[in-house]
């Protein structure tokens, strides 16, 4: 039997507790775990829940309880999960967790704990929502070196572009949905801004690179200043989707990570992950590309991958190691955006004697009501800056740049 402690009954952490008890019986046949939920911290009380006498509120009976044997810390939030996180793994404690927030911010540290105490702190359900990808990183594909990785890591303004091309929804109407439906963060600015993905990316980045960066330290553009007129040209020159995109890759034997949304080609897999979708294509040296496809948020998607945990856990309690490898990346470890190499999507206020006047390496170009909209060849960040620079001198104005995949 296999004690579990939940922190925190909000989304991800009543949907554990439903996935726990609705497929003991499947988890049981399938994997030999006996999972039992011993208790459950919240501030409120859930009078006519089913799990209503497992809540307390004091996170003391749950770390002086031997008997409890992995803490699923689903609070969401800095403090006090890190916290928490901490003192759980100090205790000799598994701890499972969904908080991308805390694995992006504090994941060496309490890597480092969990190893010294000889339990595992995993967090499968910190990327891509219901998709298995973290232990597919760190086993199944450890065989590999990861030339890149490009994501669709937050369900939420996938689901508001996909909402706003498909169906003309406004922004605001789609994000509201977003909320309603549990997809978005407590505060859904870091969702449109970039901020989640972010995270995310940084832990993938970690664990094909073996350092963790700061999303404090990398390039993060979010979703707001894509405007419909983007959505219509993209796809008017040559089908392209707009996506938000976490991408990481190696230059030389820097990191370099960033989140931006990108043009999206209708070859390339993640064109078509719509709605609450993610898609998670990694750039293998071995296998080639591999593409993790599911639910990216939501309730039981979620909580799917914080129990996948839970059973790696009870099915190899007798393992000491396990758990993910990395340290902090040094300053030195991350490479300037400016590096990067893409073709580039510009709208200018102009017209296509404008745009010839700065820009020589077109591929599709479109021109509509004094605004023209064009993609270049590939060139370095750097460069497609100074075109941007040269706009403003020739007095036409740039209304968007988006990167292409
Ligand atoms: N707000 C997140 C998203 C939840 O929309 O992807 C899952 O991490």
């Amino acid at each position: 039997m296999i004690n579990v402690a939940i922190l925190g009954f909000g989304v991800v952490g009543s949907g554990t507790a439903e996935v726990i008890e609705k497929n003991k019986d499947v988890i049981k046949t399938k994997t030999g775990a006996d999972l039992v939920i011993k208790h459950i911290l919240d501030l409120r009380d859930f009078p006519g829940s089913p799990f209503e006498k497992l809540v307390t509120h004091d996170f003391n009976d749950i770390i002086n309880d031997k008997e409890v044997d992995i803490v699923v810390e689903a609070m969401g939030g800095a403090h006090p999960a890190y916290d928490f996180s901490k003192a759980a793994l100090e205790a000799g404690k598994h701890v499972v967790t969904s908080n991308k927030l805390v694995v992006a911010q504090f994941g060496t540290e309490l890597l480092e704990i969990a190893e010294k105490n000889g339990v595992r702190y995993l967090f499968e359900a910190s990327v891509g929502g219901g998709i298995p990808i973290i232990k597919p990183m760190m086993s199944d594909l450890a065989q590999n070196r990861i030339d890149g990785i490009s994501g669709i890591l937050n369900g939420t303004t996938n689901y508001i572009l996909t909402q706003m091309s498909e169906n003309g929804a406004e922004f605001a109407d789609a994000l509201k949905e977003a909320q309603t439906k549990g997809y978005a963060e407590a505060d859904p600015t870091s969702d449109i801004e970039g901020h989640d993905a972010a995270r995310k990316i940084v832990i993938l980045a970690a664990l094909a690179y073996g350092k963790l960066i700061s999303p404090d330290d990398i390039h993060c553009e979010g979703i707001t200043k894509i405007d419909a007129k983007d959505v219509k040209f993209a796809e008017e020159m040559d089908g392209y989707s707009i996506k938000l995109i976490g991408h990481a890759e190696k230059v030389g034997d820097k990191i370099l990570a960033f989140v931006a949304p990108r043009l999206i080609p209708t070859a390339n897999p993640l064109h078509d992950v719509s709605d609450v979708f993610n898609g998670i294509l990694v750039n293998c040296d071995m296998l080639g590309d591999a593409m993790f496809y599911g639910r990216g948020a939501g309730k039981l998607p979620t909580a799917s991958a914080v129990v996948s945990d839970v059973i790696d856990i009870a099915i190899k309690s007798e393992m000491k190691a396990g758990s993910a490898k990395w340290t902090d990346a040094a300053d030195d470890d991350i490479a300037p955006l400016s590096d990067h190499v893409c073709a580039h999507y510009f709208r200018i206020a102009g017209c296509v004697k404008c745009m010839e006047k700065v820009c020589d390496n077109i591929v599709h170009c479109v021109s509509e009501n004094g605004e023209t909209a064009f993609i270049t060849k590939p060139m370095t960040e750097a460069e497609a800056f100074e075109k941007e620079k040269a706009f403003a001198e020739n007095g036409t104005k740039v209304l968007s740049r988006i990167r292409v995949l």
